[in-house]
């Protein structure tokens, strides 16, 4: 089995952690539901966050060059369903959902969030149909921290404990 079909089979199988990728600022704020975020380096603080370029969030984070990393965790399934377009909102209609607040630095984060980690962008690698953005972590909030994050496995929500 090859190609893109029997790519996302197997990487299905790769456990992550659910995030939502937020940017913008006003009315102009946009996120995506994201599992493609790991850590990059402890020094500097930084991670990659890889979002597809049609989305808006893409196309945001390339323009103001910050974006906030807000990890979620089990009351906020819905939610992750919303920034992933699964009820047909978009942009700025999906931040009617959850509890956003604006850091110092005007990005919107969740402020109900198990963690958040508030990026600026150093590197947007573009790849295929994704950039990856190499973000240096210039704040770190540990909001709800023994809060039990959601994996995504297999297309479906799996609690841990
Ligand atoms: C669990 C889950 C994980 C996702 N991970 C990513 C991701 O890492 N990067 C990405 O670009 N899209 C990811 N998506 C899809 C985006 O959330 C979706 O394409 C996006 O919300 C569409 O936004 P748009 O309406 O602005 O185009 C994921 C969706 C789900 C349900």
């Amino acid at each position: 089995m090859t190609g893109e079909e029997a790519f996302k089979k197997g990487m299905s199988l790769l456990a992550g952690g659910v995030t939502i990728i937020s940017t913008g600022t006003g009315a102009e704020r946009r996120g995506i539901t994201a599992t493609a975020v790991c850590s990059l380096s402890a020094n500097p603080p930084s991670l990659v966050a890889c979002a597809n370029k049609d989305t808006g969030t893409a196309q945001s984070i390339k323009e103001s060059g910050i974006f906030a990393v807000n990890v979620l965790g089990g009351g906020h399934k819905d939610l992750s369903m919303v920034f992933a377009g699964a009820t047909g909102l978009s942009g700025e209609h999906r931040f009617q959902h959850g509890n956003w607040a604006e850091h110092d630095s005007k990005v919107p984060y969740l402020d109900n969030a198990i963690a958040v980690f508030v990026c600026e962008t150093v590197e947007s690698i573009s790849h295929g149909t994704h950039y990856a953005f190499i973000g240096n972590v210039k704040d770190i909030m540990l909001i709800n921290e023994n809060e039990m994050p959601i994996a995504w496995l297999g297309s479906s929500f799996h609690s841990l404990s």
